[in-house]
């Protein structure tokens, strides 16, 4: 990696962190410190905190934290020059590089290039094969309605199996390690590489910039499992990518609405008549993280179309996990909606269009509904509502989908609906509004966080040894947010014995810091921090001062608590070399004792001004 120390710098000064998360996520401002649902686990009130002043984020809930780069780094899944490139870019801000090209960037591109010339082997099996097989594979496309041009604006092909994929690759110069990370081949029992798609239907799968970077195949006709996807691999995140996205962004840009299907053959139906803005997950259920890249193009709405079948049912079941506060009017600022609608008869929108046409599936999504009026219908609907005892539990079964905005005015707003459809008192409604548990969210004992970690560590730690690591954590944590209140006590943090060797390997990349740069910043120390120690970044912005809290004390606190305790520590192995049975030499004896006297005096000294913080 080749971008100076001091670009890196330039390019952090020039990025308002509180800006930056703003562009990703609703953020809030509460006293000093500014407040967003933390974009790396699902969760509905805000436990991540940025803070502008020291230019860092920290998230309570799961223990993650850093600086800019580090923010970008994990949000955008990539590595440290990349984050700080794109944030240059941001921040136009050119950089000098030398020897540009580092190992996993030239990496990443052979495996891109192994995907490039896998899809285009498979089409030109599709087309020009002269296998019975590719000959089944055309006329199963044919008719399901995907002849003509359509495989050609798709890429799709086919894929013969039985080596063909392999030794094509070979003879391109691509080695097994690339196929096999590629996940285009697999290793045999026997060593031998074999393709991993064997007579399959190929749905090549593109990044955003329409690059291919993975694989669906399909068997023809029938067979188990109908769909086999590639594996995670470098390139490939299901979690984030969306099948049609590359097509589907200028739809959505001028639109302003994102519809979200499941299959792949639902977006080629969908684009081939005339709706051009939808999307499909890849088998696995919608992410926070789909649903943030889908809105960086769609301003106005996202429809969720869910298949009529038992499978799109409990997708929309999962889906209304997505309701939270930043749904109600009281987050502000204006953000999409998200919508849903089932498709009717059992249908997907494939067959959906095929049978109905464009138009009415157009108006289908029209008459999508917010997705808290959606699990709300959807809830009564489990219950008969005629009778009295059925109407109680639908109350309750639909109220649930409010819980976690009982407090919003939206709630209050559709819980006066829901009495009107259930011909209830609206007070009693409300009340039993009021009165419905929060959902479980994270609290911060059960969270990874660094904390729990400092409290887990080897489950044979003694309370006080625990407690003990904790004080060192908080200290260094401070510290590093606030490294000019190091200076005052250089000398006895340089002497401290650190107990956790990670704290202790912070504590000098700390004092190594501030000795070349007394004023270093936050981020630089936790930018080091990061490149030396793992999780650095989340440890060192973990720790706050409470409101009105007077810092300098604390600190201090800390750093004669840990001062005490090396005391302690020394005088205990003092003790133990001077026991009875010991074999020492009488004078030497004598020394120690008065050596351990003379130490017992500072150490009950030091406690006696050693007083608490309230
Ligand atoms: P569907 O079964 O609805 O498939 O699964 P589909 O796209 O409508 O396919 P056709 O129309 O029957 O050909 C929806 C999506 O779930 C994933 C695929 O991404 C598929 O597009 N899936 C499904 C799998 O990953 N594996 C499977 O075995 C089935
Ligand atoms: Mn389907």
């Amino acid at each position: 990696m080749a971008i100076s120390d001091e670009d890196i710098q330039k390019v952090r000064e020039a990025t308002d962190i509180v800006a930056l998360f703003g562009e990703r996520v609703p953020v809030r401002q509460r006293g000093r410190d500014f407040w967003c649902c933390c974009p790396f686990h699902n969760e509905k009130t805000p436990s991540c905190k940025i803070d502008p002043s020291t230019q860092l984020w920290h998230c309570f809930g799961c223990g993650e934290g850093g600086d800019v780069f580090g923010f970008i780094m994990k949000i955008d899944d990539v590595n440290f020059p990349d984050a700080v490139r794109s944030l240059a870019e941001r921040a136009h801000i050119d950089i000098k590089e030398s020897g540009r090209q580092g190992v996993s960037s030239s990496r990443k591109q052979r495996l891109r290039d192994v995907c490039a010339a896998t899809e285009g082997f498979y089409h030109s099996q599709l087309m020009r094969g002269k296998s019975s097989e590719a000959a089944a594979a055309r006329s199963y496309l044919g008719s399901r309605g995907f002849g003509g041009n359509v495989p050609k604006k798709w890429h799709l092909g086919f894929a013969p199996g039985r080596m063909a994929l392999v030794r094509h690759l070979l003879d391109k110069g691509f080695t097994a390690d690339e196929m096999i990370e590629a996940n285009v081949a697999l290793a045999g029992d026997n060593g031998r590489l074999r393709d991993r798609f064997f007579n399959r239907v190929m749905f090549p799968i593109n990044d955003p910039q329409g690059e291919c970077i993975a694989f669906g195949g399909r068997v023809i006709g029938q067979g188990e499992p109908k769909y086999l996807n590639s594996q995670e691999t470098p390139l490939f995140h299901k979690s984030s990518v969306l099948y049609g996205l590359d097509k589907a962004k200028g739809a959505m840009t001028s639109t302003g609405v994102a519809i979200i299907v499941e299959g792949y053959t639902d977006v080629i139906a969908l684009h081939e008549s005339g709706i051009c803005n939808a999307v499909a997950t890849l088998g696995t259920a919608l992410t926070l993280q789909h649903i943030r890249i889908i809105s960086r193009h769609a301003s106005k709405r996202i429809v969720y179309l869910f298949d009529g079948d038992a499978a799109g049912q409990r997708a929309a079941d999962r889906a209304l996990e997505f309701i939270d506060e930043s749904m109600t009017p009281e987050a502000g600022k204006s953000r999409v909606e998200l919508c849903a609608v089932t498709l009717p008869d059992d249908l997907d929108p494939a067959d959906f269009v095929s049978q109905r046409g464009g138009d009415a599936l157009r108006e289908l999504v029209d008459s999508a509904k917010p997705l808290i009026s959606y699990g709300i219908e959807r809830r009564l609907a489990r219950h008969d509502l005629s009778s009295a005892e059925g109407r109680t539990r639908a109350l309750s079964d639909a109220l649930s989908v409010l819980a976690p905005i009982k407090s919003s005015l939206l709630a209050k707003d559709y819980a006066i609906q829901l009495a009107g459809r259930l011909k209830m008192r609206e007070q009693d409604v409300l009340d039993a509004l009021g009165n419905l548990q929060p959902p479980r969210t994270y609290s911060r004992s059960d969270a990874p966080a660094a904390q729990a970690e400092a409290d887990a560590a080897p489950i044979t730690l003694s309370e006080s040894e625990k407690s003990r690591r904790r004080f060192e954590r908080r200290l260094i944590s401070l510290l590093a947010q606030n490294p000019q209140m190091a200076l005052e006590h250089i000398d006895s943090l340089a002497q401290t014995q650190w107990h956790d060797p990670a704290n202790g390997q912070l504590a000098s990349i700390l004092l190594d810091a501030l000795e070349k740069n007394p004023d270093a910043t936050p981020a630089q120390i936790v930018a080091d921090a990061s490149a030396a120690v793992p999780r650095a970044a989340g440890a060192l912005t973990s720790a706050t001062f409470s409101d009105g809290e007077d810092r300098a004390r604390t600190i201090s606190f800390l750093v004669e608590e840990l001062e005490i305790g090396d005391l302690e520590d020394t005088l205990t192995a003092m003790n133990a070399n001077m026991k009875p049975d010991a074999a020492l030499d009488p004078d030497e004896r004598e020394i120690m004792f008065a050596a351990a006297v003379e130490l017992q005096n500072t150490l009950n000294a030091k406690r006696a001004a050693h007083k608490p913080i309230v």
